[in-house]
């Protein structure tokens, strides 16, 4: 008797006798046909029962959801829809389900239903697919730098820095709530906190990420930032997973065309490998634009969407001709932007990004050289004095998807810029340290790895593409 996986019985070409697998039952036809799954597949395996062989008290248990063991020989199939199939000879009630109460019924279920289900979701096609997808990015992701000579870099999570100066970040603190410590100025004394300080969550491994590219050559971080800007949108996530790659000695084209050649990669390795989730994603995205005005539907179907990135360059544009073109834009003359775009050094919203992406150039955008003012105080100054080498790569129906830049190597121009946002020079001294000791170009960038995940699956919240979402009021599970 040898056990399988579902995956296994049905990539064989040849019929077994005797096999053992393991799952939950997705439906039970004419008490005869089960439809089995194990999440090692999309697909289901048929076992077909004799009910004149079994117990009828046993059969009743065989319910939507239950978990069971079958024990058979696997036989080229009689009916329609499938190969092969098992011919079940012993058959075992592992956990019951009882059909009543058991949220996930075989029908269509809403996303918003299967989110206050998301211990079960998973037991549906659509998200079992989503979560294959999930995985196989992650390992593609691992591959790739592995391949290319970076250092994986495990960067805290609990940190005394604010990376990106936003100042929206989770505290970390043992003290009690009701009855902190306070200094003289009847302030919480952090001093008497765990840590001996203020700690948060971090919001980005970059800043550390950067002392290790300054000895180890090429580094990545792969890991969980947290961010708790109180935006409620369907990209936005208080939890979310993020991917940064640093490099010494790399300029800001270096980064760009190492941020292309990543992103066409890791979709590659999904497409060659991930076919069977993909075109049922496919399908399920097709289905859900059919219930959308014409004008709406997406031109490409998801892998035709994947392909045109794999296969196209992506359309390099600095922010001062992307400020020239949406000035002139319809939607800009006719004010049917939400925010109008009068002169340059106006920060672009997602509206500004999209029309970029979606109407206007419709691949692919890396936007670069942005007003210094509306970025991080860590990028490079150009010689211009007012822009830095920043860039953002755009996606369509994704909006930002990459953040990155090539970072400020004088120290000189960094104490002062310092200076100017009032950030610590005491509480960043390693950080400053590596501009006094050996510093060099060098540059990094941060992909938002379910982001990511929502283009590579054609899912349109990013709360369906992650395990348990983390957002403003809401975290169950
Ligand atoms: O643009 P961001 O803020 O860049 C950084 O954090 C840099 N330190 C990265 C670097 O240069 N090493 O964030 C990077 C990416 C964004 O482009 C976006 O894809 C994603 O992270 N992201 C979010 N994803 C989900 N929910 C949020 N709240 C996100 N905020 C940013
Ligand atoms: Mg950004």
């Amino acid at each position: 008797m040898i056990t399988k996986t579902v995956a296994e019985l049905l990539s064989q070409d040849v019929t077994l006798q005797d096999v053992t697998v393991k799952g939950w039952v997705r439906t039970f036809r004419a008490n005869r046909f089960i439809a089995l799954n194990d999440g090692s597949t999309l697909n289901n395996i048929q076992c077909v029962v004799d009910f004149e062989n079994f117990e009828e008290s046993e059969l009743k248990r065989v319910t939507t959801g239950a978990a069971i063991q079958v024990n058979g020989d696997l036989v080229e199939s009689q009916g329609k829809g499938q190969s092969i199939e098992i011919q079940v000879k012993e058959l075992a009630i592992l956990g019951d389900s009882d059909p009543e109460t058991y949220p996930i019924q075989p029908k269509k279920h809403s996303f918003e239903f299967l989110r206050e289900n998301a211990h079960l979701r998973t037991r549906t096609n659509t998200f079992s697919a989503v979560m294959r997808l999930r995985s196989s990015l992650s390992f593609a992701i691992h591959k790739y730098f592995t391949e290319n000579g970076f250092y994986n870099m495990h960067t805290p999570i609990v940190t005394g820095s604010d990376a990106e100066g936003a100042g929206e970040m989770f505290r970390v603190s043992t003290l009690d709530p009701k009855n902190p410590p306070l200094n003289d100025k009847g302030d919480v004394n952090y001093s008497e906190d765990f840590f001996g300080k203020e700690t948060n969550l971090t919001v980005s491994g970059q800043l550390e990420a950067e002392t290790y590219a300054m000895s180890l050559g090429k580094v990545y971080t792969f890991g969980p930032t947290f961010r708790a800007e109180n935006s409620n949108t369907s990209r936005h996530l208080a939890e979310f997973w993020m991917i940064e790659p640093e490099v010494a000695f790399m300029d800001l084209t270096g980064n760009m065309d190492l941020a292309e050649d990543f992103l066409k990669s890791v979709l590659n390795y999904v497409l060659e490998h991930n076919k069977e989730d993909l075109t049922f994603l496919e399908k399920r995205l097709l289905d859900e634009e059919k219930t959308k005005p014409q004008a709406e539907r997406s031109e490409m179907s998801l892998i035709e969407k994947m392909r045109f990135v794999v296969d196209n360059n992506f359309k390099r544009v600095s922010y001062t001709e992307a400020i020239d073109i949406l000035r002139n834009s319809k939607p800009n003359k006719k004010k049917k932007f939400k925010y109008i775009i009068n002169e340059w050094g106006a920060d672009l919203q997602s509206e500004h990004e999209r029309f970029l992406v979606e109407k206007h150039f419709k691949c692919p955008v890396i936007l670069f050289d942005y007003p210094a003012n509306i970025k991080a105080f860590y990028m490079r100054l150009n010689e211009d004095g007012k822009t830095v080498r920043a860039m953002d790569i755009l996606f369509p129906g994704i909006g930002e998807m990459v953040g990155g830049s090539q970072r400020e190597e004088r120290l000189d121009v960094l104490v002062e810029k310092m200076k100017a946002l009032d950030i610590s020079e005491e509480e960043l001294w390693w950080y400053l340290d590596l501009r006094k000791y050996g510093t060099a170009v060098h540059s990094g960038f941060g992909l938002g790895f379910e982001r990511l995940v929502m283009f590579a699956t054609g899912m349109n919240n990013i709360r369906d593409v992650i395990p348990y979402p983390r957002t403003p009021q809401n975290a169950e599970f």
